[in-house]
């Protein structure tokens, strides 16, 4: 075997766990981003935990908000997801910028795409800070799930996205 970087590793272990964190902004608008670093980590309570960069808009509203969004965006959103994650929030509105079609869910006010296979209301926990990114812990608090959807996954160390298999 020979000795590879972690930016190599994230394209050796694709695909990816791929989400779409959904926010509310300070000016009360949606803002979405692409997460791969993203797990679950408890069953009782349930929970999940994700790293996001320490700059990002989605943490600082998280952080300010105490609650997020998770969306496993299925395969229309190819475009939309790789645009999301090219800009920052702080510096434009990407759901102006990028428009999708949303749908709202019980039991959150913040909005998802229409094209969902699976989304995780939550929120904050917990935030740690290590390295370049803030760890998040967070309370999941409701699942809803549409399994007729196919996801997509995070490739070659997030350069692409795409289903994880071919049909
Ligand atoms: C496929 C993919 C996966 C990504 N995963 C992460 C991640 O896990 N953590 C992170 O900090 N950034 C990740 N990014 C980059 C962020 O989405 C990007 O920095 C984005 O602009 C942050 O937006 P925000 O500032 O509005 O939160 C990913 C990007 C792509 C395309």
């Amino acid at each position: 075997m020979k000795e590879i970087n972690i930016e190599q590793a994230t394209a050796v272990t694709s695909p990816d766990p791929l989400m779409l964190l959904c926010t509310t902004k300070e000016n009360g608008s949606l803002n979405m981003a692409p997460v791969s670093f993203f797990m679950y980590s408890s069953y009782n309570p349930p929970m999940l935990a994700f790293a996001m960069g320490k700059e990002s808009n989605s943490g600082s509203n998280i952080r300010r908000t105490g609650k997020a969004v998770f969306a496993a965006p299925g395969v229309s959103l190819n475009n939309a997801v790789m645009a999301y994650g090219s800009f920052s929030g702080n510096e434009q509105d990407k759901l102006k910028e990028t428009p999708i079609v949303l749908q709202n869910i019980e039991g959150s006010n913040i909005q998802i795409p229409e094209d969902t296979r699976v989304a995780f209301v939550v929120s904050l926990a917990q935030t740690m800070e290590f390295g370049d990114h803030y760890l998040y812990l967070c309370n999941i608090e409701k699942i809803v799930a549409d399994e007729s959807k196919d996801a997509l996954f995070a490739w070659d160390g997030y350069a692409k996205v795409a289903p994880a298999q071919e049909k």
